[in-house]
């Protein structure tokens, strides 16, 4: 496990290579593995792979998601907000078990926020991937993450430019 820690990067080129039907299960049963407060599942997960589809939501805001169009594949995370009060915590948690299980096998994966982003046009970029991706209004979009073969090699951080004076004991000073 730590050294998916060390090794896990934001990779934001990847190959055209898709990814094979046997490793999307195992990212979704890592997805549907995630914990969620009072165990409520609020989130639904939408894979796209339409090329079309992976392009329209690459434009959902107009910084930080374009690379979107070349990835191979996005996991849109959604939950019904009626359903949990945190379920931008549980679709948190179901995105980094994600990129961590990607990155166990050497898959690539970079989080792309939507929730209080805009689109270009002054919409909320969560509105923007809901009429994409045909989701009702009460279906939040937390995040989406692009996810491939990696196109880039980024090496983990350095142990030593971890800022461990962010550690505290026991009081905060
Ligand atoms: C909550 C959150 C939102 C992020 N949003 C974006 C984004 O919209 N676009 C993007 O390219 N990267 C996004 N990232 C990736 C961060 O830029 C990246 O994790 C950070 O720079 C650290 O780099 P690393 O992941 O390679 O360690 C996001 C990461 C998190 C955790």
């Amino acid at each position: 496990m730590l050294d998916i820690l060390k090794n896990r990067r934001s990779i934001r080129k990847f190959t055209q290579t898709k990814i094979p039907p046997e490793i999307l299960l195992l990212l979704q049963e890592a997805l549907l593995r995630a914990p969620t407060s009072k165990n409520n599942r609020p989130w639904d997960f939408i894979f796209v792979d339409d090329a079309s589809l992976l392009q329209a939501l690459a434009t959902c805001k107009p910084h930080g998601a374009s690379f979107l169009k070349d990835a191979p594949l996005a996991v849109v995370l959604a939950a019904d907000e009626s359903k949990s009060d945190v379920w931008v915590e549980d679709c948190a948690i179901a995105a980094i078990t994600l990129q961590y299980l990607a990155q166990s096998m050497d898959i690539g994966s970079c989080w792309i926020q939507v929730r209080k982003r805009q689109h270009a046009s002054g919409i909320s970029a969560e509105k923007a991937v809901q009429q994409v991706l045909n989701l009702p209004a009460h279906m939040r979009v937390a995040s989406i993450m692009a996810l491939g073969y990696k196109a880039e090699t980024r090496a983990g951080i350095p142990k030593e430019k971890l800022e461990f004076q962010k550690i505290k004991f026991n009081r905060y000073s």
